[in-house]
């Protein structure tokens, strides 16, 4: 920890291989920059619950000031942020949840809510509510995070009121990875004679479904729905029609830093703060790139 500044916080990343990752660090040390006082000490867990464990125990050995944290998943994190807790340390739990709600705040974005949305759209792109047809295969995130169960029961409070609509896979996890869902989604065409909708709970994999159906010449039959939004990824791919939408997922890097010097400065913080959505298809993926300047 360096001595001659005020705070030393602690930022306890999952991993860095997925590029919304790698988008989430670049939000926390734009705005860590911001702070003369602060210095921020990011680790990566690689992907790999064990590593991120001894991440933390290391940061809370440093006796950080805080301690930031999004757990690669939630029940293998949940002892460790007890711990930190436990040492007297105010930790932000930041877009993925552990399994205790002793932290000082929670900070993401509304996975049931943008489950919904997604939901809603996709019965709209299947006809219509009480009309709606068609095969769905949903590719679910890794199965131990709330984002992917709270994403998959959204969702499922509308397509599940639709008779016209049958779900070809159960709870199958690409592990929010691309080439997994690629192979999910190979398997299932080759299992499937008619697919209409797909649902990556990322835009990682929808994209990886994409490349599958394409292989297969079948991609102009099947409508493609992710989430993420990360300009270059997402939203590219829906304004070059290979997805059909994409829904924001912003990083709560910046806003979980801010939050924290606010703590350590002594000001109250609410329990939860929630990141807004928003749709993205055809008709804004130009203007949203604009407002990005791309
Ligand atoms: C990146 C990611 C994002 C997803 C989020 C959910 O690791 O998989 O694509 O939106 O995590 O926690």
């Amino acid at each position: 920890v360096a001595q001659d500044k005020k705070w030393n916080i602690g930022f306890s990343q999952a991993t860095t291989i997925e590029p919304w990752r790698a988008q989430f660090n670049k939000d926390i040390i734009a705005e860590a920059e911001k702070y003369p006082d602060v210095n921020l000490i990011i680790t990566d867990g690689e992907d790999k619950t064990e590593k991120q464990v001894a991440d933390v125990e290391n940061l809370i050995r440093q006796e950080v000031d805080a301690l930031l944290i999004s757990p690669k998943e939630s029940a293998g994190l949940t002892g460790v942020v007890q711990q930190a807790i436990d040492a007297g340390i105010p930790v932000f739990v930041l877009d993925r949840n552990v399994d205790t709600d002793q932290y000082t705040q929670f900070v993401g974005g509304d996975n049931k809510l943008i489950g919904r949305a997604a939901g809603e759209y996709a019965v709209e792109l299947l006809g219509g509510p009480g009309k709606a047809e068609g095969n769905v295969v949903e590719i679910w995130g890794g199965l131990g995070t709330q984002p992917a169960h709270d994403r998959s029961e959204g969702f499922h409070e509308f397509t599940d009121k639709e008779p016209g609509i049958k779900n070809l896979l159960d709870q199958q996890s690409g592990d929010w990875k691309q080439d997994q869902a690629y192979n999910i989604m190979a398997t299932a065409l080759r299992n499937n004679e008619d697919i209409d909708l797909v649902y990556g709970h990322n835009d990682p994999m929808a994209y990886g479904a994409y490349l599958a159906a394409k292989d297969a010449g079948r991609e102009k039959d099947i409508k493609f729905i992710g989430i993420d939004a990360l300009p270059a990824e997402g939203v590219t791919w829906v304004k070059n029609g290979e997805l059909t939408a994409t829904f924001l997922y912003a990083t709560p890097g910046a806003e979980g830093l801010r939050q924290a010097i606010k703590f350590l400065n002594g000001e109250k913080v609410e329990k939860t703060i929630t990141l807004p959505t928003e749709k993205i298809t055809k008709e804004n993926a130009d203007a949203v790139l604009k407002e990005k300047g791309l």
